[in-house]
């Protein structure tokens, strides 16, 4: 199973696919959902409230890296155990939900 995965990431129609498996496998479903509010924002609505920031990614990134609060309300984010790569991975595919 695991080797059929990392076969699919390399396709390009399965990316959006394979950075779900990467947000799951790193527990970030724990606390968001696609559309809707669990611990944390839905990837929905953080994607909406940074549709017009340009290179809004780079910010992400480092936040789901280095965690953080007071954006969408007191409960914090803990840090995260992602690479930067990872966590650039997973903020652009985030900004790409709807
Ligand atoms: C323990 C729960 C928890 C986990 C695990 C978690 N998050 Fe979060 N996340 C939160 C909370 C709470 C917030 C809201 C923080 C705030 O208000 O500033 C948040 C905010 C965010 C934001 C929006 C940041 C902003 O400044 O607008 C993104 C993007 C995000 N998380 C992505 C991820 C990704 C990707 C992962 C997995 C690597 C992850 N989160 C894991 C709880 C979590």
């Amino acid at each position: 199973m695991k080797a059929l995965l990392l076969g699919l990431a390399l396709i390009a129609p399965a990316a959006a696919f394979a950075n779900q498996e990467l947000a799951q496998k790193k527990n970030c479903m724990a606390c968001h959902a696609l559309d809707k509010k669990l611990v944390g924002p839905s990837y929905k609505d953080v994607a909406a409230k940074y549709a017009k920031e340009k290179d809004a990614y780079k910010k992400l990134a480092e936040k789901i890296q280095k965690g953080g609060s007071g954006v969408w309300g007191p409960m914090p984010m803990p840090a995260n155990a992602v690479t930067p790569a990872e966590a650039e991975t997973l903020a652009k595919w985030v900004l790409t939900i709807k």
